[in-house]
């Protein structure tokens, strides 16, 4: 399959420190990546360069073939990429709906974003019981899944997650990655998943890569890395 997004050599850091030393890594159209590493070993940076908000210092990413060299976070949003931002970043004095139609934004086809926001409450029921609640007075579990409605809301061909497991109880993880799943399969999006859980990223994902500070020092098929014990142990803390 060819591939939907291509990361060449990227270095990127903060000021002085580098953060990203030489990363190269894809994700084929209609696949799932996961990309795991420690606390501190670039991941989160990997994907604020793809989605622009950290301009790499060295490499090139690519979308389906094309440089996303000097395009600004929202030309990326435009050409098809949305990220979920570690930590929960919602809007918490709007309510649920309001944040679904703000993850909309770029668009213009208004009657496309009242079908998708029926389509997103289908995918997370839990919304639309919640609707006119104010998003911040939701439970982590219900952000997560409002985080991941809201960027969905841009319709994207490529999802960025960035540790949804965070802080959620293991039944809500599988709930999630269940979800995750199915849009995967039934709108056919391409997701790169940053995770610190390796054993559920491993599970849904087709491929993996594994970080250490600011290096791929692992990749392969994510059943070959999920077998490989002497590797858990060593990079995955498992
Ligand atoms: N805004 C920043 N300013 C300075 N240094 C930063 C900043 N953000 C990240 N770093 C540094 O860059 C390196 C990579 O951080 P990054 O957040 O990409 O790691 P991560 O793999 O996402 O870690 P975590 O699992 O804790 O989220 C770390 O050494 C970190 O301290
Ligand atoms: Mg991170």
């Amino acid at each position: 399959m060819a591939d939907l997004l291509e990361l060449d050599d990227i270095c990127a850091g903060y000021g002085r420190i580098e953060a990203l030393s030489g990363v190269s890594l894809r994700v084929p159209e209609g696949g799932i990546v996961a990309l795991l590493g420690a606390n501190g070993a670039g991941k989160t940076t990997t994907l604020n360069v793809v989605s622009g908000i950290v301009a790499p210092t060295r490499g090139e990413v690519r979308l389906a073939g094309r440089s996303l060299r000097g395009l600004g976070s929202d030309a990326i949003v435009a050409a098809g990429i949305s990220q979920v931002p570690e930590g929960r970043e919602i809007f918490r004095d709007m309510s649920v709906h309001e944040n679904l139609v703000i993850g909309a934004h770029a668009r213009r086809d208004k009657a496309g974003i009242a079908r998708d926001i029926e389509v997103m409450t289908g995918y997370f029921p839990i919304l639309a019981k919640r609707f006119r609640q104010m998003a911040g007075t939701m439970s982590g579990g219900e952000q997560q899944m409002l985080l991941i409605a809201r960027a969905l809301m841009a319709r994207p061909k490529l999802l960025l997650l960035d540790e949804p497991s965070l802080g959620l109880s293991p039944l809500l993880v599988q709930q999630i990655f269940d979800i995750i799943v199915r849009l995967h399969r039934d709108e056919k999006l391409t997701l790169l998943i940053v995770e610190q859980n390796a054993a559920v990223a491993l599970a849904v994902s087709d491929y993996a890569y594994i970080l250490e500070n600011g290096e791929v020092v692992a990749k392969g098929p994510s059943a070959v890395l999920a077998a490989d014990d002497s590797l858990r142990a060593a990079y995955l803390g498992a």
